[in-house]
Parts: structure tokens; sequence; C-alpha cells
């Protein structure tokens, strides 16, 4: 059983009250996508998910069982959201003080960027372009792009690739790409540049 509205499949037992929401994308049950959240296309909002009113998710996005995405929240595109992912919009809450629009502080995760099962986002970070936020983080400062990071403090403990895998002290992953670091480690503002794609060849060992 499931209802259409226009492209946007909605299970029975979801509720999508938002009608700024891309074709192909699927809510699924129990969870909601409140009036105001804007929703890309081609989403799977799994059971439970929580999209509030002022959230914006691009297109291509998993937002797994259980996330909770806040006013103040942006998801680019195809970014992975892992169960239970828990963003937050304001830092020092207090239930008598009411926060609204600009007074809460903005969150945003760059296109591609995995956040693992569990991770907690304190409000106003960035999270980079394919950064890895390993199960149960926290993450409580900006995350440059490539970064793989663990722990409660979110720390800084490699580099991810494309594929998803940390790559090992070489730079060069399973799936065959090679990478370069800019300016030594992750954190500090280097920069993880690919060198070469799976399945070229690499120039430096060309005769
Ligand atoms: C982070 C992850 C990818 C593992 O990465 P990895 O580098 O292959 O992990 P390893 O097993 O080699 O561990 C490397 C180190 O990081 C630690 N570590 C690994 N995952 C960790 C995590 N989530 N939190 C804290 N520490 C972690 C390990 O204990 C190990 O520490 P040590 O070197 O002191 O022993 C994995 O643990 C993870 O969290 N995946 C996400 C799963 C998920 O949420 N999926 C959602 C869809 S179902
Ligand atoms: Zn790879």
């Amino acid at each position: 059983m499931s209802t259409e509205t226009g492209t946007v499949f909605v299970h029975p037992d979801g509720r999508c009250d938002s009608n700024d929401v891309g074709a192909g994308t699927r809510v699924w049950a129990f969870a909601h996508v409140l009036d105001g959240a804007r929703v890309g296309e081609n989403c799977n909002i799994c059971d439970g998910a929580f999209i509030e009113s002022g959230a914006v998710v691009g297109n291509g996005v998993t937002v797994k069982n259980q996330v909770m995405v806040f006013e103040g929240v942006t998801i680019e595109d195809e970014v992975f959201l892992g169960p239970g992912v828990i963003f937050t919009n304001d830092m020092n809450p207090r239930a008598f003080i009411k926060k609204h629009g600009n007074e809460l502080l903005p969150t945003r995760v760059r296109r591609r960027a995995t956040l693992g099962a569990g991770s907690v986002v304190v409000c106003g970070t960035t999270i980079g372009e394919y950064a890895f936020v390993g199960a149960g983080a926290v993450v409580t400062r900006d995350v440059p792009a490539h970064a793989f990071v663990v722990g409660n403090p979110g720390r800084v403990i490699g580099w991810a690739c494309d594929c998803g895998l940390r790559l090992p002290a070489s730079l060069i992953c399973e799936c065959g790409h090679r990478w370069a670091n800019v300016d030594g480690g992750p954190e500090g503002g280097a920069r993880l540049t690919l060198v070469g794609a799976a399945g070229q060849q690499d120039p430096d060992s060309a005769v």
C-alpha cells in the first residue's frame, strides 16, 4: 500500500507535509517531513526519520532510520546519513528561551560525505565533501574534505577515499585511486588531491 504525491512516494504510515520535495523521493513509514522543509530528488527517507521546517536536503541523499534533521541544517547532494544520526541547532538551549531563524547555528554537510550510525553533529560545523564520520562520533568542529573522523570528541585520524574506505599511509586505495596530501596531515587546512583515478596508469611508474 502506498500513496503518491506527484512522483513522491509516501508510505501510508509516513507523513510528508512539505510541498517542496523532489521527484523520486521516498518517505517511508513513521518518517515525517514537515511543511517548510526542502528535500531534493531521489532521496530515501527511511522509517522514523524527522526533517524539520527550514532544513534543506539535496538530491540523492540517504536518510536512514531515526535520523533527526533540524532547522538550520543543510545536507548537500548524495550525502549518506546513517541510522540515528542527530543534528543540533542550538548550542546553549534552554526550554524557556525559544530561538528561530538567525538565532540558530547553521550546520552544513557537503556533498557525498558519510555520517556513521549514531553520530552527533554539534551545530555551527561544516563537514567537508567526501568526509567520513565513524559510527558514534561526536562532531564538534569543522571536518575537512575527505577527512576520516572517529570518537568523542571527533578527531581526524586519517583520510577517506571517494569509495568510502580509509586510506592507508601510502594514500593508495584498494579501489585504485591514488591521492596526494597537500600540506601535511588532514588537520590545519591540508587537502587531499586525487593524482590518479582507478584504472589510470601511474605516471611515476610509466617507462
Ligand atoms: C570507522 C569505520 C569505517 C572503521 O574504520 P577503519 O579504519 O577500517 O577501522 P579499524 O577497524 O581499522 O580501526 C582503526 C582504529 O579506529 C578505531 N575505530 C574504528 N571505528 C571507530 C569508531 N566508529 N569510533 C571510534 N573508534 C573507532 C579502532 O578501534 C581502531 O583503533 P586502534 O587503532 O586504537 O585499535 C567503522 O568503524 C565505522 O564506524 N563504519 C560506519 C558504519 C556505519 O555507521 N554504517 C551506517 C550504515 S549501516
Ligand atoms: Zn577508494
